[in-house]
């Protein structure tokens, strides 16, 4: 198969940053010629140009070689109680304010591990009487394939490293022979954390409002305006006093809404 060739990296590149918004500096050509290069030779085609010709132009397509495209582009990495002092604080603020109801939005989700540590916490908290029985949460991300692994809700016990065994215990149930290392997250968890499918680049219809967005680790594959413009877009669907969250290395966020900085990559619309 021929070698990725820098004006069709651009090219894969640009269409990428316009549907999705993610942007690969040319340092990523690497990254993005290993990602595709099984792809296109599974396909049977010769050329990176040839798979750019397969996608372009069907960004809208559900389920189709874009989709696929995104799937194989987009870094999913992710795990349970990533950045545990953000739990902390939706722990504090629970404690604090004592919800009847809570709406929780997970909007980069990825395989569901965030949505799920949220659904743990939320369980726990309400068993001890700290909140009432109304939450719910809502995982959304760009790739059908995490989505897809994120209603399944089976993961390797290692995903898991940061669950106490009690929380384990009450939540999860742990596989054997065949499933040995695998964990699924309870029934009960499940019924409470819906997943769908949304673009952060383009507009979101009325999902909200929610009392707490998390949108960490994805605005580092943005450049700046994009990180902006989804911000504020995501801000929407909070309400105002609610919680927002991004990753703690993902530096300040420069946005129109109003925020009040509460701690390191947590922050309260005002
Ligand atoms: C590194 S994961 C973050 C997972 C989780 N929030 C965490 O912090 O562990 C980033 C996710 O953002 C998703 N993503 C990238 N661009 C997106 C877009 N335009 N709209 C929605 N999701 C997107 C990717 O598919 C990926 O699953």
């Amino acid at each position: 198969m021929q070698a990725l060739r820098d004006d069709t990296f651009q090219a894969i590149s640009a269409l990428m940053h316009q549907a999705i918004g993610v942007h690969f500096p040319a340092a990523k050509k690497p990254l993005v010629a290993s990602r595709l290069g099984p792809r296109i030779q599974k396909l049977g085609l010769d050329s990176y140009e040839d798979y750019m010709a397969l996608i372009d132009g069907h960004e809208d397509g559900q389920g189709g070689e874009f989709q696929m495209a995104v799937d194989l582009l987009t870094t999913n990495e992710t795990y349970f109680f990533r950045e545990p002092a953000h739990y902390a604080l939706i722990e504090q603020e629970i404690t604090r304010t004592r919800p009847q109801a809570l709406s929780v939005w997970s909007a980069a989700s990825s395989f569901g591990d965030e949505a799920y540590s949220t659904a743990m916490l939320l369980a726990d908290l309400q068993q001890q009487g700290r909140m009432g029985s109304q939450w719910q949460i809502l995982g959304t991300d760009i790739s059908d394939r995490v989505l897809r692994s994120a209603v399944e809700a089976v993961y390797p016990a290692d995903r898991l490293r940061n669950v106490s065994p009690e929380r384990l215990r009450r939540h999860c149930l742990r596989g054997s022979g065949d499933t040995d290392g695998l964990v699924q997250i309870g029934d009960k968890l499940r019924e409470r954390v819906r997943f769908g499918q949304l673009n952060l680049c383009l507009p979101i219809e009325d999902i909200g409002p929610f009392d707490i967005v998390l949108l960490r680790n994805v605005l580092i594959y943005f450049d700046a305006a994009t990180k902006a413009a989804v911000v504020d877009r995501v801000l929407t669907q909070l309400r105002p006093g609610g919680l927002f969250f991004i990753g703690t290395a993902e530096g300040r966020v420069a946005c129109s809404t109003p925020l009040q900085p509460v701690a390191p990559g947590a922050f309260r619309k005002t």
